[in-house]
């Protein structure tokens, strides 16, 4: 078979493939996935009669729309059968503690691994963008969540948050082509061919849920793969294209009796790639700060509360040695303590020596 017809036979099979969230799967402090695997709204399983890529690929603008390079305001951020709480038999929801690490897992269809398929598109594969909220809508539209809601929760209507925000190729995933990149990482990341993935390796954005979510309830996450057509990169679309995808889904947040602290978080090198979240994605989550609740005190406040002390001290005042202090700037922040759902206030003083100008 000559190379030019196996890229088209190549081409023919990825072209209409596109990528949701296949799993959700809560990752023990070690970095290792434990429990049983949940699942988006309206969920078809690969497996389950009836299963096409359309039931459960989510494209916006939609390809029904007059001008399909912009997305509308009225666009929903969900698709039709994952507009509300829904899930299907076999499809169960995932049970997380608040503060739980989890690993929502998609497949990448050669939008990774064979990247000259898609003529325009970023480097990176696209960014992929995590909400949250514990106030799902059942009409909510993507532009009133997407680009606005931010890790304070003090973005767009501030009923969610931003939880996280990666490149789409997660830098170790692939499907199994000749291609260089799948053939690099084949090499670089082997595992033993399993059930659910067979021989390729599953994407994956590992996100932790925010300490405080309330137990007994649902958790909503809404899940963007933003992945616009540049101007001039593909002379169908001239001035580019937004081309975006969506999946929805709830967690139902449970007591644990071994709740999960970023202290606890330690990821044991070398593990089943079959099993394993991603090193890096989860030492983030170890080493960021805890996403605020929507409607808290925001970063904001307290940046402009810290600000006095910090752009007057130009020295720790522990350090400088003479005078008495003339002023007291008192910082009150307000933080969840590690291990519980509560949110504490601690008070710090800072007294401002007047030497500080002549101190080097
Ligand atoms: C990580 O911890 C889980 C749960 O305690 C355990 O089942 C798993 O074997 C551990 N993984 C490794 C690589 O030690
Ligand atoms: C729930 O999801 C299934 C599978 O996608 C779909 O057939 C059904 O219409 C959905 N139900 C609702 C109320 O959207
Ligand atoms: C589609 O909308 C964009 C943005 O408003 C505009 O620049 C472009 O000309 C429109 N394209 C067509 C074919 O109407
Ligand atoms: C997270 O913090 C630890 C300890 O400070 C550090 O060793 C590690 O490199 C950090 N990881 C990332 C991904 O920044």
């Amino acid at each position: 078979m000559t190379h030019a017809l196996l890229s088209l036979l190549v081409l023919g099979t990825y072209v209409n493939a596109h990528s949701w969230i296949e799993q959700l799967t809560v990752i023990a402090p070690n970095g290792t996935f434990i429990g049983e695997p949940g699942y988006a709204r309206g969920n078809v399983l690969r497996t389950a009669p009836g299963f096409s890529d359309p039931t459960m690929v989510n494209l916006i603008p939609p390809n029904t729309q007059q001008n399909v390079t912009v997305v509308m305001p009225t666009t929903k951020m969900c698709k039709d059968t994952q507009d509300t709480y829904n899930q299907t038999k076999g499809s169960p929801r995932l049970q997380a503690s608040a503060g739980a690490a989890v690993a929502l897992r998609y497949q990448e269809n050669g939008h990774v691994t064979l990247p000259q398929n898609q003529p325009g598109k970023p480097k990176n594969r696209g960014t992929i963008y995590v909400y949250g909220t514990t106030q799902p809508k059942k009409d909510e539209t993507l532009l009133n969540v997407h680009g606005k809601w931010n890790r304070e929760g003090t973005g767009g209507d501030g009923s969610g948050v931003l939880l996280s925000k990666q490149n789409f190729d997660d830098s170790r995933c692939y499907q199994i082509n000749s291609g260089e990149i799948s053939t690099t990482r084949q090499k670089e990341y082997p595992h033993q061919a399993n059930q659910l993935m067979g021989a390729d390796l599953w994407c994956q954005q590992d996100i932790q849920l925010p300490s405080n979510a309330p137990t007994g309830k649902p958790y909503t996450l809404y899940w963007v793969w933003d992945w616009p057509t540049l101007p001039g990169g593909d002379p169908t679309y001239p001035d580019g294209k937004q081309e975006i995808y969506t999946t929805c889904m709830d967690i139902d947040v449970v007591e644990s009796p071994n709740s999960q602290t970023k202290s606890s978080f330690k990821y044991a090198v070398g593990q089943d790639l079959n099993s394993a979240s991603i090193q890096s994605e989860f030492e983030d989550l170890e080493n960021a700060s805890d996403p605020q609740p929507a409607g808290s005190a925001s970063s904001a406040s307290l940046a402009s509360a810290v600000s006095p002390a910090s752009s007057t001290l130009s020295k720790d005042p522990t350090s400088a040695s003479a005078g008495a202090p003339t002023s007291t700037y008192t910082v009150t922040m307000t933080e969840t303590a590690a291990a519980t759902t509560e949110w504490v206030t601690k008070t710090q003083v800072y007294y401002v020596c007047p030497q500080t100008a002549t101190l080097s």
